[in-house]
């Protein structure tokens, strides 16, 4: 039979970016292709997790053996979150947007012809991981964040991972040239209030895989 250390265990994956409308044909997005969070939870689902994968919209197949939600925005992300809790685990890998336009037009804008620029105003996104990792009652046993930075790593990583309170948080380096962000490899390092690792780059499944372990071994404390 299988080895399924995480049978009888929950889990919510976050994965992909968010849309953030503006009018009925424009968002505000980002590059995050939903590799990392999709191979989680895979990894998750083969040791024998229940997986509840929430996505935001991306280009990849459906994974097998995963309920998978499928949402646009944060607002929409936060609320599927909330309504499957509790849960054992959660990892928020998804690419939030920051921010959201405060009012959608419920037309298209148009170019007026004139030199005039259309300007909109933001307004800022709920925080899904830190609003799941608030000290309550239905709080996940463990709670993973991901960092992804472009310049002083680990001090910003690791001030976000206290701010938010998550247990641990997972840093990559999303300079355009290490072509992470949206890419197939990843390398990372996981901070927790107990020290650090560090996973050489790798494809995304593999990174999973050994975060998978460290959830394994952590329930097995
Ligand atoms: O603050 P920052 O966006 O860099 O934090 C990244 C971590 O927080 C990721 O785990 C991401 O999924 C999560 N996050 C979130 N809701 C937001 C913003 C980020 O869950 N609005």
């Amino acid at each position: 039979a299988p080895y399924r250390p995480l049978s009888g265990r929950t889990a919510l994956v976050t994965a992909g970016p968010t849309y953030e409308p503006i009018d009925p044909v424009r968002f505000l997005g980002n590059y995050s292709s939903g590799r990392q969070g999709y191979a989680i939870a895979e990894s998750l689902r083969d040791a024998g997790a229940d997986v509840t994968l929430i996505s935001g919209p991306v280009s990849l197949i459906p994974p097998d053996n995963i309920r998978v939600i499928s949402i646009q925005t944060a607002q929409e992300m936060l609320n599927a979150c909330l309504e499957m809790l509790p849960v054992d685990i959660a990892v928020m890998a998804a690419a939030v947007a920051d921010w959201r336009a405060k009012e959608v037009s419920n037309q298209k804008i148009k170019k007026t012809g004139d030199e005039k620029i259309p300007s909109f105003e933001l307004t800022t996104n709920p925080d899904i991981l830190a609003t799941i990792s608030r000290p309550n009652p239905h709080r996940p046993k463990l709670v993973i964040g991901f960092a992804a930075e472009t310049n002083d790593l680990l001090d910003n990583a690791d001030t976000k991972r206290k701010r938010k309170n998550c247990d641990w948080i997972i840093v990559n380096d999303v300079n355009p040239d290490t072509k992470i962000m949206g890419g197939v490899e990843n390398e990372v390092t996981i901070l927790s209030s107990s020290g650090k690792q560090h996973f050489e780059r790798a494809d995304k499944k593999e990174i999973g895989r050994l975060l998978t372990k460290d959830i394994i071994q952590f329930f097995n404390h």
